[in-house]
This record gives C-alpha cells, structure tokens and sequence, in this order.
C-alpha cells in the first residue's frame, strides 16, 4: 500500500522539478485519477496548471456542475462544451473499437486547440498503474493513455500517480482532503457513456443512459459496489399502458473489484432490484424492460463494450 505521508510530497517535487518554470495543461474528467494528478500538480505550480475538462456529451448526470464546484478552487479551470462536436464525430460509428478511436481523436483535437490557446508545454496526466497494463497488453485502446502526447508536441510529461492502483489513489485522495464525491467515486471510463451502449451512439440512448446509471448509483450506494452502471443494450418488445411498444432493454450492473482487471458480480436483493426495474422504466418511457447481468470479469468486461 502507499505511504501517503511520504507520496505527495515527493510528487509534487517531481512535478516542480519536471515543469521547472513553465506551464501545464491537465484534462479533468471528474473521476479520482485526474483529480488527484490536477490537485497534485496544482500544490506543485499553482497557477500555472490550466485543468481542462471537456464536457463530450458522454458524462454522467451533473458531472459539468459538480466540476464546477469542486475544482473552483483552481482559477484556470477551463470548461469546454465539445458535445456538438462529439456527437457529430460518433453520428453512424457502431464498431466498438471505432467507437474509442473516434472519441479518443475528438478528444485530442479538443484538447489541442485549448493546450496551444494557452500555452501549457507540459502535460500532467492522471494514468494509473491499471491503465498502463491494459494499454500495453494491447487489451483495449484506453482514450487516456498515450494518445494525447504523441499528436501534440509537450516539452514533458507527467503521470504523478502512475505506480498507483485505484485502492491506493483514493487513499491519496482522502490525504489530500479531495471531497468524498471524489474520493469516493466509482470509475468511469474515459469514452464515458459511448460505452455503456451497443452500436451508435444517440442523443436518446445517451439521456437512456445517463438517467439510468444515475439511479443504479443512488439505488446500490448501500452496496458500496465498486462499480454499478447501466447500459442501454437494445431493443425488445414491451407493454406501456394499454400499447405493445418497441423499447430499450437496459443492462444493470454492480461489481466489486480491487482494480478492474477482474471483478465479481454483486449479489443484490430482489427488492432493490425491483425498485431499480421500476425507477428506470417509470421514468423513462422509452425503456421496455430492465435486466441483471450476472457475469463476472472474466468472461465479461465491466463495461459493455
Ligand atoms: P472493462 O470494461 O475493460 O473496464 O472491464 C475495466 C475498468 O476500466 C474502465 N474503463 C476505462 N477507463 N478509459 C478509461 O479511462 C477507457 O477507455 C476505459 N474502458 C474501460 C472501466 O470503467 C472499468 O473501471
């Protein structure tokens, strides 16, 4: 396990060090990696650390607010609103894998506009020791790994919790006082909501999603699962007042892991089940059915695709 104590303030000498006088841009996505990295980072420069969160759309349920609020604290905090952009990017894409390849590109070309406008020649990035793996073993192209440095051209790089495994980040977190919203927070992956449904993504299956995963969080918080989503994984016939509808089946899962490489489906009570069934098909009229998915990593992923 880390010792804290002796952790952040050799990261944030690596960071005075690595960046010297300059500048560095960080993207925030909201989850605990690059929080902790900006917040770092941050002690380290000040100032002269511009976060950068890029809202694509893909985000959960008051991700941009809370943003907002949590990181006020930081003066450069820049807000892009690229969701035009991405849904453009993604309009008629259904392969998986081009599915993060074409957010992944959006995302840089984004952050590139935004990394020249202000200067920054440093890059701080909020890539964990899991990430790396994945990425190298070639499972699955992660939009937060290596991409970004190699299209625009930084002076350095760095990666202040890359040794970390998500146990030990969150620990990190609550050292550094970061709000238990934060510090808490389950993973969520980079492509965001894009991968938590099958096939294109819409501005429908995304309001789907996004609803959807907002009451699986709140309904399983007593779980205290690792992570629990909702995904919208097709169609299927259904029943809506006195119609036969043609709706979304929507997938929930909840799993605990220690580091998401493998992870064990949760055990959840019929109850919340049923009450979870019923919040997400009474407040979303397009939903005609909601099912449990009972697989563990391996075989399935925890995301779906
Ligand atoms: P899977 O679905 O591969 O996910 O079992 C393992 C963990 O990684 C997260 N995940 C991602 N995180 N960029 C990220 O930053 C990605 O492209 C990505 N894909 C999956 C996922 O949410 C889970 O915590």
């Amino acid at each position: 396990m880390v010792d804290v104590d002796s952790f952040i303030p050799e990261a944030i000498a690596e960071i005075e060090t690595a960046v010297g006088d300059g500048r560095a841009i960080i993207a925030l996505s909201g989850g605990v990696d690059s929080s902790v990295a900006a917040t770092v980072a941050h002690r380290a420069i000040g100032d002269r650390l511009i976060p950068v969160y890029v809202d694509t759309g893909l985000m959960r349920a008051g991700e941009t607010e809370s943003i907002r609020e949590t990181f006020s604290f930081m003066e450069q905090l820049e807000i892009v609103d690229a969701r035009d952009r991405f849904l453009a990017a993604l309009a008629g894409v259904t392969d998986p894998e081009e599915k993060r390849q074409v957010i992944g590109e959006t995302f840089i070309r984004v952050f590139e506009e935004q990394a020249r406008r202000v200067d920054a020649t440093y890059l701080v990035q909020g890539t964990i020791y899991p990430d790396r793996i994945e990425s190298e073993g070639g499972i699955k192209s992660h939009h937060n790994v290596g991409g970004l440095p190699e299209v625009i051209d930084f002076d350095g790089i760095v990666e202040p919790v890359r040794d970390l495994y998500k146990d030990e980040v969150r620990e990190v977190a609550r050292a550094l006082s970061l709000e238990s919203v934060i510090a808490e927070r389950m993973p969520f992956p980079g492509p965001g909501l894009a991968v938590r449904m099958i096939g294109e993504v819409t501005e429908e299956k995304l309001s789907v999603a996004r609803a959807s995963c907002a009451i699986v969080e709140e309904e399983l918080e007593e779980y205290e699962p690792w992570q629990a989503l909702a995904a919208v994984i097709g169609k299927a016939t259904g029943v809506k007042g006195d119609n036969r509808v043609h709706g979304w089946v929507v997938a929930v899962r909840s799993v605990d892991s220690r580091d998401g490489m493998t992870a064990r489906a949760q055990d959840i009570d019929w109850e919340t089940l049923q009450r979870i069934q019923s919040r997400i098909t009474g407040e979303n009229p397009s939903v005609a059915r909601v099912v449990y998915d009972v697989t563990h990593k391996p075989p399935a992923t925890i995301e779906y695709e």
